[in-house]
């Protein structure tokens, strides 16, 4: 049952702008949150085959068990659960399916060279949660999460295998299971955390995606929030971008099309701007923004580096325009937990191609980006983080049949 395996929380280096972990105290007293003190854990009896990671389709296999929390406004927070994987049994007005009020966050574990486990900058998930949950009830201490998200990773720590390619997706959700037709704050709230393994994201060589350029069903809302209905909504203009030949769209806002975010991926353009400054430039968090988790540790990690000017500034189709007419685009990529970086080849603007450079399949910086990330990630690369506290783990034996509780 107990390994030598350790499960450690990491951050970039304190250099930079986000301080990743901070402790449960303080603001977070007033919370009356769940504890993973009161963890009770079921183990599964029956346990699936360790998964071939090479040929695995994103999100589409889960790990043996989940958590859950429940939550009612009477009765405040349940004691958290971590139990065999299986459906959950939703009352058929539950808010989060007709009303979308739903949210969930994605990251990420890896076991590094040195075989101990690392969730990758935990605690700004958590900040990010926490902020699109602002609306609603039902708040956490951020800190007793992921808590109960490493508890959770170590029951699955055997199946995670020592690869720079693998990895553990962690997707943590929350719905409003409140059970009214009416349009209201939930009185009851389910919070699950899934996991699922994940192979190489480029299992057959990194291909530049194309994208739609598309103005009309971007607004302002909550696109800075992981918030269901966001997501739900953008499907029907990426079923358009695949009409058009695309892989992804484009989203702008605006009359001035400003350019705002790439499929599920926040966006950056390396460039030489408009005076002939070398930049990497990303738009800037103002409400219609995703704070993604990569965005930031590109922004760290390239304002680290301090070899070209790094530029949250708006851009707009105009200026990308104007730049690749006069030869000043080197790379346009995303970035997102799921694949760290991903190369953009080419846009379909109002009927015209725009072919962004891409000499190589994965272009300089893009492929920089994925290699020092991906250091940081599976060799702990000193340089770029530090250590913040390492915690025992137990591993979960598979040769184990009786299920064991621990309260
Ligand atoms: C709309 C959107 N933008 C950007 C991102 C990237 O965020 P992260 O780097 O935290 O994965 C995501 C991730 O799911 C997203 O959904």
């Amino acid at each position: 049952i107990i390994s030598s395996t350790t499960i450690i929380l990491f951050t970039m280096s304190s250099q930079g702008s986000g301080k990743d972990v901070s402790t449960s105290s303080g603001m977070e007293d007033s919370i009356h949150s769940f504890k993973a003190a009161d963890l009770v854990i079921e183990l599964s009896q029956t346990h699936k085959a360790k998964p071939d990671l090479t040929n695995l389709v994103f999100g589409t296999v889960f790990s043996d068990h989940m958590l859950t929390i429940e939550w009612t406004n009477a009765g405040g927070w349940q004691k958290p659960h971590i139990k065999p994987f299986g459906n959950l049994s939703l009352h058929p007005a539950r808010s989060a399916m007709l009303y979308a009020v739903q949210l969930f966050e994605g990251m990420k574990a890896y076991r590094g060279a040195d075989d101990k486990v690392r969730l990758f900058r935990p605690m700004l998930n958590m900040n990010h949660m926490a902020k699109s949950a602002e609306g609603l009830p039902a708040a956490f201490d951020r800190a007793e999460l992921v808590e109960c998200i490493r508890r959770l990773v170590q029951v699955y720590l055997e199946w995670l295998p020592q690869s720079d390619s693998a990895s553990l997706y962690i997707r943590p959700n929350s719905l409003g299971t409140e059970r009214s037709l009416g349009v209201k704050k939930p009185s009851r709230a389910l919070l699950y955390v899934i996991l699922s393994p994940v192979g190489p994201f480029f299992s057959t060589g990194a291909k530049p995606v194309s994208l739609w350029a598309d103005s009309k069903i971007h607004q302002r809302g909550t696109g800075d929030c992981k918030m269901g209905g966001n997501y739900g909504a953008s499907i029907y203009a990426q079923h358009e971008a695949v009409d058009y030949g695309c892989q992804q769209v484009l989203w702008l806002y605006g009359d001035d099309h400003q350019i705002t975010e790439v499929g599920t991926m926040n966006m950056f353009l390396f460039w030489n701007n408009e005076k002939g400054e070398e930049e990497l430039a990303t738009p800037p968090l103002d409400g219609i923004i995703l704070p993604g988790i990569t965005r930031q540790s590109i922004l760290e990690l390239t304002r680290k580096w301090g070899e070209f000017k790094v530029c949250e500034r708006y851009l707009t189709m105009a200026d990308l325009c104007c730049a690749l007419k006069e030869g000043r685009v080197k790379e346009m990529f995303g970035s997102v937990t799921a694949c760290v970086v991903s190369p953009v080849g080419r846009i379909l603007y109002q009927g015209e191609n725009l072919h962004i450079p891409c000499q190589e399949d994965f272009p300089q910086l893009a492929s920089r980006l994925m290699k020092e990330l991906n250091d940081v990630q599976v060799r702990w690369s000193q340089t770029l983080i530090q250590c913040l506290f390492h915690v025992g783990s137990t591993s979960f034996n598979s040769t184990r049949v009786c299920p064991v509780r621990h309260v």
